[in-house]
């Protein structure tokens, strides 16, 4: 018996926000932004909440099966609907499955690869035979929109994909951790802490970049080891699509090639938990995977946490 990722499908909103739209609200150019990170235009909400970008995916990745046959959702979301229901309760009246466990993962941009953690676990030790699990992310609202250090990073988007038991091992290995020492470097305070209102991403970028490729490369080698298998053997590398000068030198470190790495963050910027899910998404729709290559996910993000996934398509 294995796990395997049965359907992907991924949503963003429509709106889109340039280099040169931001030029008109902040002192930068597309110039530097391009330069300095790979992004050109992300996506912004018109109105969609993270529930609604969440749902719009998970419908697409049920390629039209009958919601009821849903067993889990786990939705991994820093940017809610609410502190409760969780997003995944909204996804799930949503799609108007009546039965489902629902709950939410917060582990910022590595939190799709924990849900999947979480996910395949559950699914393996209980009687469930489909999980639906899904990023989705509003990073828009939590923006401080004058800050040029934070805003030209990230965007909306939701990435889901659908989770089956089969006779075949689909997903084959897993590495995660967190080290909460990191916490200061990244992190949007919330009602629980004594800041002041409003919440938005605070950053110590420059640091934040040295750990992240140090960090991405120590856990992607980890579940390279423990699966028995080589950088080499690897079809395609999707990494967390935060920054392409942090994706470059991940992938350099492992002794991966530039043309088995999938990059769409000049689209569409830093989606956090969403950016791994989309990203997986459209490499399949794209044709860059097809059944029995190998891929190997790696995440990385606030916390510190984070997150590497070896899997067969
Ligand atoms: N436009 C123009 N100039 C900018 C700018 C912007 N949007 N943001 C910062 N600058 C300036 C700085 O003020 C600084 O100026 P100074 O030299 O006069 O002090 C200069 O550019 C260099 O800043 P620095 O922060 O050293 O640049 P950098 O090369 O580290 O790039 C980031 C900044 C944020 C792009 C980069 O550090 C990064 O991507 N870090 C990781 C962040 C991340 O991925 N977070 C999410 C993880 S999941």
């Amino acid at each position: 018996m294995g796990i395997k990722i049965v359907s992907t499908g991924s949503f963003l909103p429509d709106r889109v926000l340039t280099n040169f739209d931001l030029e008109k609200m902040v002192e930068t150019s597309d110039e530097w932004i391009t330069a300095r990170t790979g992004i050109r235009e992300r996506r912004i909400s018109e109105g969609e909440t993270t529930s609604d970008l969440a749902t719009e995916a998970a419908v697409r990745a049920l390629e039209g099966r009958d919601p009821q046959e849903v067993d889990l959702i786990v939705v991994a979301t820093a940017t809610p609907d609410a502190f409760f229901p969780s997003t995944a309760c909204k996804v799930q009246a949503k799609i108007e499955n009546k039965r489902a466990i629902a709950f939410d993962i917060s582990a910022a941009c590595t939190g799709f690869i924990y849900a999947l953690y979480v996910a395949d676990s559950i699914m393996r030790t209980k009687e469930i035979d489909k999980a639906l699990v899904i990023g989705a992310e509003r990073f828009s609202k939590i923006m401080n929109w004058k800050d040029r250090t934070t805003c030209i990073l990230f965007g909306d988007g939701a990435g889901a994909v659908l989770l089956k038991k089969e006779d075949n091992e689909g997903i084959l290995g897993f590495d995660l951790g967190a080290d909460g020492s990191y916490g200061d470097l990244l992190y949007v305070p919330s009602v629980g802490s004594n800041e002041e209102y409003p919440f938005y991403v605070r950053m110590k970028g420059n640091e934040v970049f040295k750990v992240a490729v140090r960090t991405m490369v120590e856990s992607a080698k980890r579940v390279l080891d423990k699966s028995g298998i080589l950088a080499e053997e690897v079809k395609l590398l999707i990494p967390h699509q935060a920054n392409v000068r942090i994706i470059n030198a991940v992938a350099e470190r492992l002794g991966i090639s530039e043309e088995k790495i999938f990059i769409n963050l000049d689209r569409y910027g830093n989606t956090s938990a969403a950016s791994i899910p989309i990203a997986l998404d459209e490499a399949i729709k794209e044709g860059r995977l097809k059944k029995g290559d190998l891929v190997l996910l790696v995440a990385f993000g606030g916390g510190f946490t984070w997150g590497s996934c070896i899997l067969r398509i």
